[in-house]
């Protein structure tokens, strides 16, 4: 074993992912394939070292439930590939997120240790083996081993060797930018995980949101190769919109916004009437993610910070692919 160190940025799914599809809960197989664009600065630095025993750190604390985890992931990546029992791993991660709290980690976090692991184990996998071990880890960590536009295919195998990302389009085809408006500080109540078993058991639009999202995967591909932002805008908000509403017809509700999250979403609304094109998306929490071109970002950022209650407005261009190199 050798110590390596990777660095993976985090995405933004702009066709979304949520919900499995049935098989082993250890494989994470998602219900429905998803297209992101993998964003700038904002990344997870992860060092694995051969150990006297496991240990993690996370930005220089330690946490028990976290470090359960990541030896969870540890074990997969190893088996992968050998037999035999793991050797004990230091691992040490830092997380270049934005300053308020409350964007998820996951992605960048698994996709760095999945990296990291692979090379410190001195294992032989290409980068859509990688895809899809971080998929074990978080279903949109699969996507961040890439930067630029990428898209996760749902697959069909039930080992989910087929379940693994592709890289569409690089960082540079399209000079998009990203405006993460911070609408919350603190973390969302309810994971993702759990959010998503719950709509699959309980809400009534959840067939019709997987049987839908294959249309959606088309047509935001198809806008991302002709850069037309008005069509990607239009499907960006649909699929987002439908999840949401998947989500809050969950028993009980699954409802991620908060006033100030409507209140940015209807800003956004006013100033594209306004003449300033930009679309919305949201996640599993409360923020809103805004996409629009370079040349209007700064009047989009300066109108979404001046809504009550919008703690920062990050502005970020498309991100670079995932790194790895071996330290001495
Ligand atoms: C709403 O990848 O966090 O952000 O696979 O259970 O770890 P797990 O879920 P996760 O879910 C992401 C959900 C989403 C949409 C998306 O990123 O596609």
């Amino acid at each position: 074993m050798r110590a390596a160190r990777a660095v993976a940025h985090t995405n933004i799914a702009l066709i979304k992912y949520w919900g499995k599809r049935p098989g082993d809960p250890d494989q994470n197989l998602p219900a429905v394939g998803s297209l992101s664009l993998t964003l700038e600065r904002l990344r997870s630095e992860t060092t694995v070292r051969p150990g006297e025993r496991d240990s993690f750190q996370l930005d220089g604390h330690s946490d028990p439930a976290a470090a359960a985890k990541v030896a969870r992931h540890l074990d997969r990546v190893w088996r992968s590939a050998n037999p035999g029992p793991r050797p004990p791993c230091a691992v040490d991660s830092t997380n270049h997120l934005p300053t308020a709290a409350g964007l998820a980690s996951s992605a960048s976090g698994f996709a760095a240790l999945t990296l990291a692991a692979a090379a410190a184990f001195e294992l032989d996998l290409d980068r859509g083996a990688l895809s899809a071990l971080a998929r074990r880890g978080s279903g949109s960590a699969a996507r961040s081993l890439w930067g630029g536009f990428v898209r996760l295919g749902r697959g069909e195998r039930a080992d989910g060797a087929d379940c693994r990302a592709r890289p569409l389009f690089p960082a540079d085809h399209w000079d998009l930018r990203l405006l993460v408006v911070h609408t919350a500080k603190g973390p969302k109540p309810i994971g993702s995980t759990d959010g998503m078993q719950r709509s699959a058991d309980t809400s009534p639009y959840y067939p019709a949101w997987v049987a839908t999202s294959e249309a959606d995967l088309e047509r935001g591909e198809r806008a991302l190769a002709d850069r037309d932002l008005a069509a990607l805008g239009a499907v960006m908000e649909h699929s987002c919109f439908k999840m949401h509403a998947c989500m809050l017809a969950t028993v009980p509700p699954l409802i991620y916004w908060n006033g100030t999250t409507l209140a940015a979403i209807h800003e956004v609304w006013a100033a594209r009437r306004a003449g300033l094109e930009a679309y919305v998306t949201s996640d599993a929490g409360p923020h809103v993610k805004v996409l629009c071109r370079p040349d209007l970002a700064a009047e989009l950022a300066a109108r979404l910070a001046a809504v009550p209650g919008v703690h920062a407005v990050d502005t970020l261009a498309p991100g670079p692919d995932a790194r790895v190199e071996l330290l001495p």
